[in-house]
């Protein structure tokens, strides 16, 4: 199956923008979301030069309203979109503690809100043409508790939590629902990072890898598998093991 149309945030640089990328090389139209205008302007140019179809939406999904509004008109304009994937994520600062308001209020803003609005926007549409997929990309850290990583797996958790409702509520309407749950890729998101990055995949493996599975609509995909396994397998661990052991393992 192939997508006609779709709506990627978060295109601006890693895994979207790959997404955009190679969707586009498969002869999808696709609209490609973030704040950065120029590194937009650059994928859309760089697409346009390979015979692909994209256009720009500079938005920031923490502006919930006006994000809904930008990608009802893009819906409007392109007689549909046949795919929206909410993939716009930020980290938490490492300046401040996780558990601050400065890196949970923003993280939730953007992580969870912005990817709420960002699904459901046109939804209504979908729902009365029949078909349409959402697509979120979460994270293995939405699977349960990790140190000093509140800012993040909790919207996270929350992104997950949302996609497995909606898939509930929609099934049989043509309207599928798919989570995304990747461990670790390389992209600008880890350039900080100063704890261990285990099963690290690339950006192009990790990208082929959910383009290969998206066409069948799964319920999720999970990135790499391994540690997808292991990270579930710890997280349904009884509490009185799991946390002396993360607690044991936290990063400095
Ligand atoms: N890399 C990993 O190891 C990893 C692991 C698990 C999950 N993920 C998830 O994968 C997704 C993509 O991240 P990535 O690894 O590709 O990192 P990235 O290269 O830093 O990309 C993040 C993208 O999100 C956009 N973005 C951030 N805040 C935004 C906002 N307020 N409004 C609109 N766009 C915004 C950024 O564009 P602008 O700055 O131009 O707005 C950028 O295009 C995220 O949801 C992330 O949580 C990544």
């Amino acid at each position: 199956m192939r997508y006609r149309t779709a709506l990627i945030t978060g295109a601006s640089s890693g895994i979207g923008r790959s997404l955009a990328h190679k969707l586009a090389q498969q002869g999808t139209h696709v609209v490609v979301c973030a704040r950065r205008e120029a590194e937009l302007a650059a994928l859309v140019e760089a697409i346009r030069k390979a015979g692909g179809a994209a256009d720009a939406l500079v938005l920031d999904v923490a502006d919930v309203q006006a994000t809904r509004a930008a990608i009802q008109s893009a819906d409007a304009r392109l007689a549909g979109l046949d795919l929206v994937v909410a993939n716009a994520g930020v980290g938490a600062p490492p300046s401040v503690p996780p558990w601050s308001w400065e890196a949970l209020g923003a993280a939730c803003q953007i992580n969870f809100l912005g990817a709420a609005a960002t699904l459901t926007a046109v939804l209504p549409q979908m729902l009365a043409r029949g078909h349409g997929h959402l697509v979120g990309v979460s994270s293995l850290a939405s699977f349960g508790a990790l140190p000093q990583a509140a800012a993040y797996c909790a919207p996270k958790a929350g992104l997950s939590m949302l996609l497995d409702c909606l898939r509930l509520d929609l099934h049989g309407t043509g309207v599928a629902v798919t989570t995304i749950h990747v461990g670790f890729v390389r992209t600008a998101m880890l350039e900080h990072a100063t704890h261990r990055l285990p099963q690290l995949m690339e950006i192009d493996a990790a990208v082929d890898a959910m383009l290969r599975r998206l066409p069948d609509r799964p319920a999720e995909i999970n990135l790499p598998q391994p540690l997808a396994f292991a990270t579930r397998f710890l997280a349904r661990l009884p509490r009185w093991l799991r946390e002396p052991l993360l607690r044991a393992v936290r990063p400095s």
